[in-house]
């Protein structure tokens, strides 16, 4: 099945089996899945996650956001896991998909992946080919992380096992871009090495897998990416706020320039940023050039621009508030949508956690709901969330939320509603006599 060029396996298994073994160390968003692709398309597969909730999670194969192809393959076999990184030492390709987050003060926080790779150093054994999935600036795997495994394990790094860095594209909760159908880039701390990761994923992936020049590059293509994307974003979010004081519908001028059929890809404003990726990878490529002597002004501007979303969303209501003599001191709101993105449960970095911050302390009460999240709501639907409100704040566009009609609202004597996502549809509420909202649009 595999191509000559994987690393050969150890038989170390004790199953007797040739055939290879990878170690996927994380269980999150990005390595369960790539933990089960890697199980279904042959390989003897084990994981290792510290939190004992997510391993029991998974053992009880029930784990949310899960894209129904994987479900199935969660559902059908079992899958090996256990936080004793000694697994490692029976694996021939190590994985390794911890989170890297940033601090309060937007600086990077690698101790979750230093750590993996402490860990993991321990058990390294010649042979051993270890790939980074999770996002790092440039220079993490040569500068940070190669030290920490060569002096854990007394190996060099080249000769007696091999490194690369091929990150992650996965996007939770696209049926379409599943991560077996994504394009990947591959970066290496030696030309084998890389060839040798490189394989391994054209072995589980149906997907191109493009080899860069060198592991900086691999580990620049995301920082790129993702800033691309942070800053796009930063610029429909600028003009939503322009085009507001302009009276003009931003929504509607985006959707005219993407009839230009080059030159122009179409980015929505919304009420802000979030996720483990956009509004965190920008500081890592912020942070390292930085101390490399370059100061990155557009996307130090894209981020502040992105970050300043939530307050933009809760001062149109306070405007519309304002405008009816009252304000929030006492208003009740239905806050609709916690999670960062349509019809999943993650809340990281959510911009519907910042409004909901705001709103606290501008001395609003609320009825939060979001469907994928019950946990964090304090009601049990919609209907319950609207009932005795003054106004309604969408902060995600949730299937579930096309059910915020006109009629709804006036059954329930609502008259606000802000529309942090451009998602209603927004002619049917003046028609009905109810004060709409959107970024960038009224
Ligand atoms: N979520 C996404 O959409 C996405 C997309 C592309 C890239 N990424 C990147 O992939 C990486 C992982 O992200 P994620 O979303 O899967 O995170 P996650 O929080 O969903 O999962 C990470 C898992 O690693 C475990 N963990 C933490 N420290 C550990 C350690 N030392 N040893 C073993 N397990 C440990 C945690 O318990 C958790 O289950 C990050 O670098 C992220 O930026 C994420």
């Amino acid at each position: 099945m595999h191509t000559t060029t994987l690393p050969q396996s150890n038989n170390r298994t004790e199953t007797g089996s040739d055939r290879l073994t990878v170690a996927v160390i994380g269980l999150g968003y990005v390595g369960l899945p790539i933990a089960l692709l890697a199980r279904d398309k042959g390989y003897i597969v084990s994981g290792i996650d510290t939190d004992p909730a997510k391993r029991k999670a998974i053992k009880a194969r029930v784990v949310a956001d899960l894209d129904p192809r994987f479900e199935r393959l969660l559902a059908n076999e079992s899958l090996t896991v256990s936080n004793d990184y000694a697994l490692v030492h029976d694996a021939d390709i190590i994985m390794i998909c911890v989170p890297t987050p940033v601090r309060e003060d937007h600086t990077p926080d690698l101790e979750p992946l230093k750590n993996a790779c402490r860990n993991v150093g321990r058990q390294l054994l010649p042979g051993h080919m270890l790939i980074i999935e999770s996002t790092i600036h440039p220079g993490t795997c040569e500068e940070i992380l190669l030290p920490i495994l060569e002096e854990e394990s007394g190996l060099i790094a080249g000769e007696d096992f091999g490194l690369a860095h091929c990150p992650e594209r996965v996007n939770p909760g696209d049926d379409v871009w599943t991560i077996d159908k994504i394009a990947r880039v591959i970066g290496g701390s030696t030309p084998s090495a890389r060839r040798q990761a490189a394989n391994f994923y054209r072995s589980i992936l149906d997907a191109p897998v493009h080899e860069m020049e060198t592991i900086r590059e691999a580990e620049a293509v995301k920082m790129v990416e993702n800033s691309f994307r942070d800053i796009n974003i930063a610029f429909v979010n600028e003009l939503a706020m322009s085009f507001t004081k302009l009276n003009i519908d931003v929504v509607n001028v985006l959707r005219g320039a993407s009839t230009k059929p080059f030159g122009f890809m179409l980015h929505l404003p919304g009420c802000g940023v979030g996720g483990h990726c956009i509004p965190v990878d920008p500081y890592y490529l912020i942070d390292y050039a930085r101390i490399n002597g370059f100061a990155h002004r557009f996307l130090s501007l894209a981020r502040e621009i992105n970050n300043s979303m939530p307050e933009f969303t809760v001062g149109l209501l306070e405007e519309e508030l304002t405008r009816r003599g009252t304000s929030l001191r006492g208003a009740h709101i239905a806050l609709l949508g916690l999670s960062y993105k349509p019809n999943v449960s993650d809340m990281r970095e959510s911009p519907a956690l910042e409004i909901k911050e705001i709103l606290e302390k501008r001395g609003a009460t609320m009825a939060i709901f979001d469907p994928y999240i019950p946990e964090h709501s304090n009601v049990h639907g919609l209907r319950e969330a609207l009932h005795g409100a003054d106004a309604v704040v969408l902060a995600t566009s949730h299937d579930a939320f096309v059910e915020l009609t006109p009629d709804l609202l006036q059954a329930e004597d609502v008259s606000i509603i802000i529309d942090g996502r451009n998602f209603l549809a927004k002619d049917s509420f003046a028609e009905a006599g109810i004060t709409y909202r959107g970024i960038g649009r009224s």
